[in-house]
């Protein structure tokens, strides 16, 4: 598909990556709808790029539901997603007070709340994407899915790095389950990009995390944009992850 007939909804598009692409998609002449649970994010973002925004949490299912209506009305029917929306909730499996050595296990309330947005929110707007398109007779779709360098196996990040190896073997199912409607699914697994997510790190882990990266930097969101632009612009790309980490293994 050429990048300027796309019609995208991007989830989680108030801010960092997902408010890039949002601004890529449109300077590139497409059609582009975003949205974002955050309410302010998403009222300052939609004015300050003109693009329809909609309040969206996507690991609700109603919320989801009225959102691909919703977008799908503002944009005369959508082709593109991107499943960008995600959350981190880090912590150790076990962790032992160094004064009293008690031990404390991870949080199943912050478990839970990382599967809900990282696997249960595509999970839903995949499914109410694929069958807008569908109804509406759209033969030629795509869907990109954020995963993440994570997905190898994270230390802290037992949740996260579990929901974006689902998310990255879901890519695999779905392109197969949805070629026969003409959407292709595929997936991107960034290494550490100059986000909100990354910047909120103190600056002596993100020292650490910058270290072992071999370009020596971290990424810029334009460069997971172009990850994304080859994804919806490939035909022949589905059910795989493009990994774009300065070439660092984790
Ligand atoms: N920044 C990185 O280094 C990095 C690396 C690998 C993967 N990723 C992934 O890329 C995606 C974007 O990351 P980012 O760094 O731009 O994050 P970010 O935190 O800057 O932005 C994420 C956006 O998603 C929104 N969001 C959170 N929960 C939501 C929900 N339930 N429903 C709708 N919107 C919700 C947030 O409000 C925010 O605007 C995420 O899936 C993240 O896991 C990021």
């Amino acid at each position: 598909m050429k990048i300027e007939a796309a019609r995208a909804l991007v989830t989680g598009g108030a801010q960092g990556m997902g408010r890039c692409f949002v601004e890529r998609f449109k300077e590139a002449g497409a059609r582009v709808a975003f949205c974002d649970v955050n309410a302010d994010g998403v009222k300052a973002t939609a004015a300050e790029l003109g693009v329809p925004g909609f309040v969206c949490d996507v690991s609700d299912e109603e919320s989801v539901s009225a959102l691909v209506r919703d977008a799908s009305e503002a944009l005369g029917g959508i082709n593109v997603l991107v499943n960008n929306a995600g959350i981190t909730r880090d912590g150790l499996l076990l962790k032992q007070d160094r004064t009293t050595g008690e031990m404390q296990g991870f949080s199943l309330a912050k478990w839970n709340q990382v599967l809900a947005v990282n696997l249960t929110g595509p999970f839903l707007c995949t499914r109410a994407f694929a069958m807008q398109c569908v109804e509406r007779g759209i033969e030629d779709a795509c869907i990109v899915n954020m995963s993440s360098i994570s997905k190898a196996g994270n230390m802290g990040q037992g949740n996260y790095s579990a929901t974006k190896a689902g998310i990255a073997s879901d890519t695999v199912v779905w392109a197969k389950e949805l070629a026969k409607f003409g959407i292709r699914v595929g997936a991107i697994a960034p290494g550490f990009i100059r986000t909100p997510m990354v910047e909120a790190m103190r600056d002596d882990v993100l020292q650490k995390v910058i270290a072992p990266v071999p370009l020596k930097r971290l990424g810029e969101p334009d460069e997971i944009w172009e990850a994304v632009r080859f994804i919806v612009g490939c035909g022949y790309f589905t059910g795989r992850t493009v990994e774009v980490d300065g070439g660092l293994r984790l």
